[in-house]
């Protein structure tokens, strides 16, 4: 049975560390499943793996079948029933991107609170390994690259207000103040308890 992970919250320092590549595949299958399971729960496209406290190399993302459109303004309501790809990306790196897109985002590390203002890149082609090691390609474009490169930008320690130009990050950070705090008070009391548990 997988497990649901517990997702760090913005404030924790894992979010803003440089992740190490994967060499040793060993047990990575099992932590794909968990965190696809803890992606589902939280009812998230995508997560990676230092939103669940490992600084490693490695993100989950689920693709739907549904219009673009339709799914970036319902993305708190997307069903699970039209699940079209789910990918598991190991030492993932883009080799290729084309076009501009803004758009909305959110992130489970930063529950409640999105920017509709996000820039990426529109096409991106991603080469990264599988759960064994075994090297692949693809091509994304739209919301999918969207999701990807969001996922990516963890494993550097970037989120995705960081992304904004630098007036409409100000404001952002200006305008979530209270809830952002909130946020770095409830990660550091989570890491006082893991501490104390781990003795
Ligand atoms: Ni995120």
């Amino acid at each position: 049975m997988a497990e649901v992970l517990p997702v760090r919250l913005y404030g924790d320092p894992v979010l803003r560390k440089k992740a190490r590549p994967v060499q040793d595949f060993s047990g990575l299958d099992e932590l794909a499943e968990n965190m696809v399971e803890t992606m589902f729960e939280y009812g998230g496209v995508g997560l990676a793996a230092p939103q669940v406290g490992l600084a490693t190399r490695l993100f989950v993302a689920a693709e739907y079948a549904l219009e673009e459109e339709e799914a970036e303004a319902d993305e708190e309501e997307r069903p699970k029933s039209v699940l079209k790809n789910l990918y598991v990306m190991v030492n993932p790196r883009i080799t290729y991107r084309e076009g501009t897109q803004v758009g909305t985002e959110g992130c489970l590390s930063i529950p409640g609170i999105y920017s509709d203002d996000v820039p990426r890149d529109l096409q991106i082609r991603v080469e990264y390994q599988d759960v064994t090691g075994q090297p692949h390609t693809l091509e994304a474009e739209g919301f999918l690259a969207r999701v990807i490169q969001h996922e990516l930008d963890h494993l550097e320690g970037v989120l995705f207000f960081d992304r904004l130009p630098p007036e409409l990050r100000r404001s952002f950070l200006d305008e979530h103040r209270d809830e952002l705090a909130e946020m770095q008070r409830q990660a550091k009391a989570f890491l006082r308890e893991l501490k104390a548990e781990q003795g």
